[in-house]
């Protein structure tokens, strides 16, 4: 049996970048001998190992053949015959199909290490139509390496257009795709996932309610870059410079929605877009079974962020229905992160990446003046029930209030 280092691993040493899982294939290895080994199996059907000690992933050698639609029609063929080239050939992408031997020895027989100069994502074979989660995968793998100047090859993009017109992406489980997901918005430049899944027609196809916002403009006042795509965009850019974390990053993809269900004749303006947009910002959660914080986060921001940009404005009454809907005294953190998703929204805009955001701070201090408002006085006066609940309200609005004067003299 002879045993090589494949796929990330490889790629990213020959990058420069850190290796954090080792991936190993095994060639000439029945699965009788890996067990003999000690090597323990990864499901029941599946020719994957992990190490008894390291608890590294070893594969056995394979091909892969397309018994179906959608994940669970692949059939797994997995022999001591299968060569190192044979299964090097059905990885999704050149960069991601050399192997190395103990020694460094490098294999590379579809030009892995050609397209790492040249900075190409381009596909190993016609195999990678085999598993249309390569579709994101590619995507992710452009906004992970677009500091290093990769692009897609133009052959690979067409052939991610046909695997999204196809239908093939209709069958991903949720789970796949915002596993792709997630980890993309994680990247440094998540825009371009976007940007890349919009190039291929999958966006339309995965989530037509973001792809739905290219090619409708903004007033140009507010929003200097016009188009309320490219806006969301850099919103997305935005939130990944200040390096903020996936409820943010999540909210920020889709805290405008509403603004592709404008019918043309209102445009630019987009009258009651943060509350037209819920039900959109629903079925996008519902569809990749978005974590509870991310899909609070992305519904309370969709909701709310043009309070958040008049925040100054603001009556107190309506600043203390804002602390109410966001639970405030409770879920302190939940309310940090919309301030983020409000402040990234202001930034994500031409020529104002820069520009102060007071609103931050301003809601901030409204937060804790109303949580300053202590309960112990209120019992101590004999409120109960109901009534505790009104008194702490006409409390916290007073301190409001107080709040809003100091602030504006
Ligand atoms: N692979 C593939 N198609 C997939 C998933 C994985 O061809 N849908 C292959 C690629 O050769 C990949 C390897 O399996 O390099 C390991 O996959 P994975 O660990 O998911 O990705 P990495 O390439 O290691 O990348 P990352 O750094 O994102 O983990």
């Amino acid at each position: 049996m002879q045993i090589y280092k494949v796929g990330g691993a490889v790629r990213d040493r020959l990058l420069g970048k850190p290796v954090t899982d080792i991936d190993w294939v095994v060639i000439g290895a029945t699965t009788e001998e890996m067990l003999a080994k000690g090597f323990r199996p990864v499901g029941a059907d599946f020719p994957v190992f992990l190490h008894p000690k390291s608890g590294e992933e070893y594969a056995l050698a394979r091909t892969e053949r397309k018994s179906g639609r959608g994940y669970g029609g692949f059939t797994f063929h997995a022999s001591p015959e299968v060569t190192l080239e044979e299964d090097l050939i059905r990885r999704d992408l050149t960069i991601n199909a050399m192997a190395e031997d103990d020694q460094q020895n490098l294999t590379d027989p579809y030009h892995g290490q050609r397209d790492l100069e040249a900075r190409l994502l381009r596909h190993v074979s016609p195999a990678f139509a085999e598993d249309p989660l390569r579709v994101l995968r590619v995507a992710r793998f452009a906004a992970r390496y677009a500091g290093l100047d990769f692009t897609v090859a133009s052959e690979t993009l067409e052939l991610m257009r046909q695997l999204s017109e196809s239908g093939e992406l209709e069958a991903l489980t949720a789970e796949r795709s915002w596993k792709e997901i997630s980890r993309a918005l994680m990247e440094d430049q998540p825009q371009v996932f976007i940007e890349v899944l919009r190039e291929c027609g999958a966006l339309k196809v995965l989530m037509p309610e973001v792809d739905a916002l290219f090619g409708v403009p903004q007033p140009e006042a507010h929003h200097p870059e016009i188009d309320t795509g490219a806006h969301t965009l850099s919103v997305l850019e935005q939130a990944a410079r200040h390096k903020q974390p996936l409820t943010v990053r999540w909210a920020c993809l889709l805290h405008d929605l509403g603004k592709g269900l404008t019918p043309k004749e209102e445009w630019p303006r987009h009258i009651a877009h943060e509350h037209k947009g819920l039900k959109l910002i629903k079925a996008v959660n519902e569809r990749f079974k978005a974590p509870k914080d991310c899909q609070e986060l992305a519904l309370l921001v969709g909701e709310y962020h043009t309070h958040g940009h008049r925040a100054l404005e603001l009556k107190p009454s309506t600043l203390l229905e804002l602390l109410q809907s966001f639970d405030v005294y409770r879920r302190p953190q939940r309310f940090e992160e919309f301030i983020a998703a409000c402040e990234m929204d202001a930034r994500g805009r031409k020529g104002l990446e820069q520009r102060s955001y007071p609103q931050a701070d301003y809601l901030r201090g409204a937060a804790n003046a109303a949580r300053t408002v202590a309960v112990q006085p209120l019992l101590e006066k004999g409120f109960k029930g109901l009534e505790l609940g009104e008194a702490i309200k006409r409390e916290r609005l007073k301190a409001l209030k107080a709040y809003k004067e100091a602030a504006s003299a």
